[in-house]
């Protein structure tokens, strides 16, 4: 990869990287859409499609995740991509001659502040996982551009510290939230919603669009009034259990006491055994 892409350069070819971990969606799309406009005609586009181990905690859904890399593959050929970077696990963690264990593999780009708060609560050592992982990915494809989706609200926020602290010569750009019809936020693990749990799961839209209304009527609300009324909304749904909402800032992701206009807000739903996430400006 780091051959190709380094003649790429040579030829004077701007790189776009959008990374994933397939089973694509529409939403991933329109980052691949982004990265092509970025990089223009004559630039390279690489999608990396890698279900990334480290980001999962034992008891999530690592084995279970959605894949279907030729599916992807045909998707990706459509939209012009120029490469599909889809290393194996071995590739990226080398376990040595015993398996198993990442026996060879033992240095992490942990990011200390924004990780710790919200998905960090939840899953403690995901953010590691991300950083590293996208970390390895930039040293790998070196990409001028790289695209990721505000559906991640957090993981952006934090690969675009990451790219500052470290230096990384990467141009982050951060893409909107593509949506079904009935407002439900594109992901993979939409697939795992089945029958009633598919509608119980726009809670979350309703959610939010309950606190835009709310801020519609009092120009300033407090968070924990919010906070109170979304999660009544959610748990009216029999399968739907809030995990959390916060209101923030977007920049440093400092929770508000008051919210407002331009508050961020974010939540994170468990519909039946699927973990949801959403997030949108108020
Ligand atoms: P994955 O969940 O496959 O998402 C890949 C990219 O697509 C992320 O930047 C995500 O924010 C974006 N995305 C997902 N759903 C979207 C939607 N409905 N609209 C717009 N963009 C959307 O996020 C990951 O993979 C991984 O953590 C990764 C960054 C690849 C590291 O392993």
């Amino acid at each position: 990869m780091q051959r190709l892409t380094k003649k790429w350069h040579r030829d004077g070819a701007h790189v776009g990287l959008v990374p994933t971990m397939g089973y694509l969606h529409e939403g991933h799309l329109s980052l691949v859409r982004e990265a092509r406009k970025r990089v223009g005609k004559k630039g390279k586009v690489t999608v990396s499609i890698y279900v990334n181990p480290t980001q999962f905690a034992p008891a999530e859904d690592f084995s279970k995740y959605p894949r279907d890399l030729k599916r992807d593959c045909a998707m990706l050929r459509k939209e012009g991509v120029d490469v599909v970077f889809a290393p194996t696990d071995g590739e990226m963690y080398p376990a040595g001659s015993t398996g198993g264990e990442a026996t060879l593999f033992s240095t992490y780009v942990v990011e200390e502040k924004l990780s710790k708060a919200m998905e960090g609560v939840s899953r403690p050592a995901h953010f590691r996982g991300v950083t590293t992982v996208v970390a390895k990915l930039f040293n790998l494809v070196l990409p001028d551009v790289a695209v990721f989706g505000q559906k991640d609200f957090q993981q952006a926020t934090i690969i675009r510290r990451m790219v500052r602290d470290l230096n990384f010569p990467v141009r982050v750009i951060v893409a909107p939230t593509v949506r079904e019809a009935d407002g439900l936020a594109m992901s993979s693990r939409n697939k795992y919603l089945e029958g009633d749990l598919r509608r119980q799961a726009t809670v979350l839209r309703r959610a939010m669009d309950a606190a835009h209304a709310a801020l519609k009527r009092s120009k300033k609300i407090s968070a924990a009034r919010l906070k109170a009324d979304t999660r009544k909304l959610i748990e009216s749904e029999p399968d739907a259990r809030l995990d959390y909402v916060e209101f923030f800032e977007p920049e440093t992701l400092a929770p508000v006491a008051d919210v407002s206009t331009g508050v961020r807000m974010a939540l994170a739903v468990v519909v039946g055994k699927t973990r949801l996430i959403d997030n949108e400006t108020l």
